[in-house]
């Protein structure tokens, strides 16, 4: 055999075993797993690593566009070189749809940013502002033949927002298609209500920011997302689920036999309202939405991971500079929470975190690891089994841990192009230490290397888990 690398005398740990063995890889595609392979034109030794399937971001915003005048920090250059440094090799950022915009001019839009850029490999989600059938009925059949398979719909941010009536448009329109929609829950009515009452009581500080969104308008929009999908009988998966109460939601519609999925993130697992007390202007670091709950819930969703509530562990990656006018200072940003640019950064210290204090501390298994990180991500977006896993014919997006290392993360670690991390001075054990990119060592140590654009969009399959149950509420032909 012909090797162009062999990863020798290794742990192998998919989704499904952890094995030891060697790793042979040819032409970018792992081409064999065996013991005392022929050697390879380079050989690595993973001896005391663990290899696993290269992480899937499945949940990042890169050079988007906004509506305020704010600037998200990281493009496709940074954004995927820090993806890698934190064991990364596919990211899905957003193609973001303008009001009235047809979606072709959408993607093509997000595909000349990433071109020339992106260090691994990506696919696009396609944020949906207008469900019409006017824009729908054009390009949403020929994109999701394209490769284009998941849609993100926000409930809630009123440049986006849908009401139900186009929820369901969107519904229809992917269960036609069998995609994947990706669902933002937040009551929209309750925060601006609520938005509106503590500007007027002058309760405008960044820890207002979780005032104004509390629990129960997550549960509420996570309850009506999922009824409105029983009723059409569609899949969808919602996104950046942040506490126990929307937690619990899913986790009722899962038992009942629904195709119900849920994405969490590192900031509801390490994060929490107490971050908002920080002195001077320090809370807007941690403003997202859903904001970070009480420390309380924290547990709670580590139990969401372990219990396999969730399927997918994401970064939701939204970075926008501390100090810098077009971050979370924007103007007025000090004079309300309600102008402070919703996002934190994450695509670097999403798998070290949850490696850490996931595996190393008995919370998670490795296997558990590789599925939440990557495996079901792919599997749930139409990317398995070329992404997602070590397996013969699979792509070789590998990355070798040492699973004792010590690392006090710190922002100047980092490789992405943002001022802090909300993870400053966290001490980790466990550290991705090569990345390999279709076979190509792309990090090294800490040490990166691959051009720019390397990266290969990646068109996505339709889901098998996007596929309806056959058990519709009403007779599906009434909206087909
Ligand atoms: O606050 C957040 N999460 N910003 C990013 C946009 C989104 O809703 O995912
Ligand atoms: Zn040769
Ligand atoms: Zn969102
Ligand atoms: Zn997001």
């Amino acid at each position: 055999a012909e090797y162009d690398l062999v990863i020798r005398n290794t742990t192998i740990a998919t989704a499904s075993d952890v094995v030891k063995g060697d790793i042979g890889i040819a032409g970018g595609r792992v081409v064999a797993l065996g013991e005392r392979l022929d050697k390879g034109h380079r050989e690595v030794d993973g001896t005391g690593r663990i290899a696993v399937p290269g992480g899937i971001d499945a949940h990042v915003h890169f050079d988007q566009d906004t509506a305020d005048g704010s600037v998200f920090c990281d493009d496709f250059e940074s954004g995927s070189r820090a993806a890698a440094a934190g064991g990364t090799t596919t990211i899905i950022p957003f193609a973001y749809q303008n009001k009235d915009q047809p979606l072709r001019d959408a993607v093509n839009k997000y595909h000349a940013r990433a071109e020339g850029k992106s260090l691994i490999d990506y696919a696009f989600h396609v944020i949906l502002s207008d469900a019409s059938e006017k824009i729908m009925g054009q390009d949403f059949t020929a994109l999701v033949a394209d490769g284009y398979t998941s849609f993100k719909v926000y409930m809630t941010y009123d440049d986006v927002k849908l009401t139900d009536r186009e929820m369901l448009d969107a519904l229809a329109a992917a269960r036609r298609e069998q995609a994947m929609l990706m669902i933002h829950a937040e009551n929209s009515d309750c925060i601006t209500w609520l938005t509106e009452r503590l500007e007027l009581k002058g309760m405008t500080a960044a820890k207002f920011h979780a005032t104004s969104r509390p629990f129960v308008v997550e549960r509420e929009a996570t309850h009506r997302a999922i009824s409105l999908a029983e009723l059409l009988d569609v899949p969808m998966l919602l996104v950046h689920v942040s506490a126990k109460e929307a937690m619990h939601e899913i986790q009722r519609a899962q038992a009942r036999g629904l195709r119900v999925y849920g994405e969490t993130c590192p900031q509801y697992l390490f994060l929490s309202e107490e971050d908002f007390e920080k002195p001077g202007d320090e809370g807007a670091k941690c403003v997202c939405s859903p904001p970070p709950r009480g420390t309380d819930n924290q547990e709670h969703i580590w139990t969401g991971l372990s219990a396999n509530t969730f399927q997918v562990l994401s970064s939701d990656h939204a970075a926008f500079r501390f100090d810098d006018v077009r971050g979370k200072k924007l103007p007025g940003a000090r004079e309300s929470f309600r102008k402070i640019p919703n996002g934190v950064p994450g695509v670097e210290t999403r798998l070290p975190l949850l490696f850490s204090e996931g595996v190393n501390k008995g919370r998670i298994s490795l296997q558990q690891f590789v599925a939440l990180s990557s495996t079901n991500a792919a599997k749930i977006y139409g990317l398995h089994p070329r992404k997602g896993t070590i397996a013969v014919g699979s792509d070789a997006d590998i990355v070798l841990w040492d699973p004792e290392r010590k690392v006090s993360l710190t922002n100047s670690i980092l490789h992405h192009n943002c001022d802090y991390t909300p993870y400053e001075g966290r001490e980790l054990t466990g550290y991705p230490v090569m990345t390999l990119s279709r076979g190509e060592v792309v990090m090294d140590e800490g040490r990166m290397s691959g051009s720019a654009g390397r990266g290969q969009f990646q068109k996505c399959d339709r889901p098998e888990a996007a596929r309806p149950r056959g058990r519709p509420l009403i007779d599906p032909s009434i909206f087909n």
